[in-house]
């Protein structure tokens, strides 16, 4: 349902931000994300939401304003509203997945290729890398799963959070992000060296070393797993 007093304000009441969503005319604060704008217009939001705070991928999002004929896209828990944007809801993308059996495949220069052989379309727009939320060179990964160069195809996409806007924009339908899923699972099966951490991790599960502290976890509320989250200590670096 639709928030009526909010709906009939007038344009610089509350300096409140004018939004179209589905036609309709809302006021929402300003400096409200899209999704937060839907929300505050009244709108529930069941599916397209997951973390809300840029990293699961689950909301990426269209949208257009009055002064272009561009379709403009974001993650709708990240993008802040414009006045005069106009939102809709769209049917999705559709995105090629292929299915197939880690275990049957060779790491070799052609498995990406064979795969997804749509790669071959890249025409080097570069336009799957400016949609890319997380300003991931898409184009160059792709360029190197053409070369058949998996390694580096893992490192570049590493950060990807299957948004899928790169594909919804793409001229030549490729789905980058199902490429470079594809190259972190051959690179972490058959290409990177093997922690020697973790045969003696998975023997103290076995063993049940966290089980107890598992359990403490499952009993925290809400808040303390957020505050637990933010205070934890990151031991590992990014090089
Ligand atoms: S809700 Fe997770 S990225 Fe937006």
């Amino acid at each position: 349902m639709a928030n009526e007093v909010n709906e009939n304000a007038p344009a610089n009441s509350l300096d409140m931000v004018p939004v179209y969503i589905m036609g309709k005319l809302y006021y929402v604060p300003p400096g409200s994300t899209i999704m937060g704008a839907l929300e505050y217009a009244g709108y529930q939001i069941k599916r397209g939401a997951g973390c809300r705070e840029g990293f699961c991928g689950a909301c990426a999002t269209v949208y257009r304003t009055p002064d272009s004929y561009k379709i403009q896209y974001g993650l709708a828990c990240q993008t802040v509203v414009m006045p005069d944007m106009y939102l809709a809801q769209i049917p999705f993308f559709p995105a090629v997945k292929k299915t197939y059996d880690i275990d049957e495949l060779e790491p070799n220069d052609e498995v990406l290729s064979n795969i997804y052989p749509e790669i071959n379309r890249c025409v080097g727009c570069n336009t799957c890398t400016k949609s890319c939320p997380q300003e991931l060179d898409v184009m160059d990964y792709i360029q190197a799963a053409l070369r058949g160069e998996i390694e580096k195809v893992a490192h570049l996409s590493f950060d990807c959070i299957m948004c899928g806007l790169c594909a919804a924009r793409c001229p030549a339908e490729i789905v980058h992000y199902n490429v470079g899923i594809l190259a972190r699972r051959l690179y972490g099966k058959y290409l990177v060296k093997k922690g020697e951490y973790l045969p003696k991790r998975l023997s103290e599960l076995k063993d049940g070393k966290f089980d107890k502290p598992m359990k403490e976890i499952m009993g925290l509320s809400r808040e303390e797993l957020i505050k637990r989250y933010y205070d934890r200590e990151i031991n590992f670096k990014i090089a």
